[in-house]
């Protein structure tokens, strides 16, 4: 039986695909490639030493996924497919609301079609909107959500409830993700942006590899210990690993359950700085700019119930994000282009 992983090639997904190999999965990908490379893939195999079975295809497309359940044996979905940036999500909801919404509910179509009623969700914390309470729990209500990228996240959220709570004989996992940052240990797959990063640590390793001038800071004036806004970074191979563990929950046949995959630590942007150049020994210049919208001061993660349930926890700390950041940016200047 294999896990067919949607968004595959992507940052999370690549990630994720290596774990799953190595943990002895068989693993499906499917992507459009409009916000990655097939490069990635073959660096997967490079590192795992077997090949990856692609399709290039869209899940817009009923009939090309239809294809790929028929051509394999899928028990179980990890879906990462979607659009992700969020200002860009502000000047084309159309497009937004129709990659993440359309085309999830068509791979929900053609699952219940075949009868695969186990998946994971890649959520964000982004549907915690301005969290009421620090460290946030699941518990922790959805808060007002400000552009159309979370309003997809949170929506899927509810369309997947319904689902589950329609049919008992679904299994969903929700991950609401904080914020993933790093890379693979071989520097052989990173974040790969297109054009001029939104994110604050492909900013900052493209600052250092001398792509761009200078990181801007987006406000130090919020009530955090610096100024500067805290965030709860994860490194890249422990969502990773949170997926693998996700998928051996769904064995056990949970119904719904909801998880946070953070450290439950709160960096500053400062910290972030400061700490890269400990760890890379590579000077970063930045000048502090007025706040970004839509940002809030602080959110960092209550990850207790993801050891309790999935037994995960991270295990990779900030100078490790930072090293192997710095490793993929600096073996691969210019991300899957030679
Ligand atoms: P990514 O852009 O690197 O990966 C997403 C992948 O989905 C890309 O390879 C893209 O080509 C593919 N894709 C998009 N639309 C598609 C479609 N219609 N059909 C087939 N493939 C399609 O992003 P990522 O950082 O790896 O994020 C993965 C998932 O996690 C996304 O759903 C994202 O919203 C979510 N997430 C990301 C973060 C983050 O900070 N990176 C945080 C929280 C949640
Ligand atoms: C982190 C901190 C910025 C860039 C976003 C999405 C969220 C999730 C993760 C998908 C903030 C500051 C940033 C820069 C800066 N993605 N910053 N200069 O905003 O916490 O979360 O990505 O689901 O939904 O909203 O992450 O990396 O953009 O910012 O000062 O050039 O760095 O103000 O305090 P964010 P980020």
């Amino acid at each position: 039986m294999a896990v067919l992983v949607t968004g595959g090639a992507g940052f999370i997904g690549s990630h994720t695909v290596v774990e799953l190999m190595n943990g002895g999965y068989d693993v499906v990908v499917v992507d459009n490639l409009i916000n990655s490379s097939s490069k990635s893939l073959d660096r997967v195999q490079e590192i795992t030493g077997k090949p990856v079975k692609f399709y290039k295809a869209d899940i817009l497309d009923a009939a090309a996924l239809d294809k790929i359940f028929e051509e394999n044996e899928i028990d179980s979905v990890i879906h990462f497919a979607g659009l992700k940036a969020v200002g860009e999500s502000v000047q084309k909801p159309w497009e937004y609301y129709n990659n993440n919404i359309t085309g999830s509910l068509v791979l929900f179509d053609v699952m219940k079609k075949h009868g695969v009623k186990n998946i994971i969700f890649s959520s964000s914390a982004t549907v915690y909107g301005t969290p009421a309470e620090i460290p946030v729990t699941e518990k922790c209500p959805k808060g007002e959500i400000t552009n159309p990228y979370g309003q997809t996240k949170s929506m899927l959220e509810q369309m997947l409830t319904d689902i589950q709570k329609a049919d008992p004989e679904w299994n969903v996992i929700l991950l609401r993700y904080f914020n993933p940052i790093g890379a693979h240990k071989s520097g052989k797959i990173g974040e790969n942006p297109n054009g001029i990063p939104n994110n604050l640590m492909p900013y900052v390793t493209q600052v250092a590899v001398g792509k761009l001038k200078c990181l801007g800071v987006f406000g130090d004036d919020y009530d955090t210990p610096d100024g500067t806004g805290v965030r709860d970074y994860i490194h890249v191979v422990d969502l990773a690993i949170g997926h693998v563990k996700s998928i051996e929950k769904l064995k056990e046949n949970p119904g719904l359950k909801i998880y946070n995959l953070g450290t439950g630590t709160g960096y500053s942007v400062l910290d972030i700085v400061k700490n890269f150049e400990a760890a890379t020994g590579v000077n970063v210049p930045y000048e502090i700019k007025p706040r970004r919208a839509g940002d809030i001061a602080t959110n960092y993660a209550d990850a207790s119930l993801a050891k309790e349930e999935l037994g995960w926890v991270a295990e990779r700390g900030i100078k490790e994000m930072c090293e192997d950041a710095w490793r993929w940016q600096s073996n691969n200047p210019n991300g899957f282009e030679e």
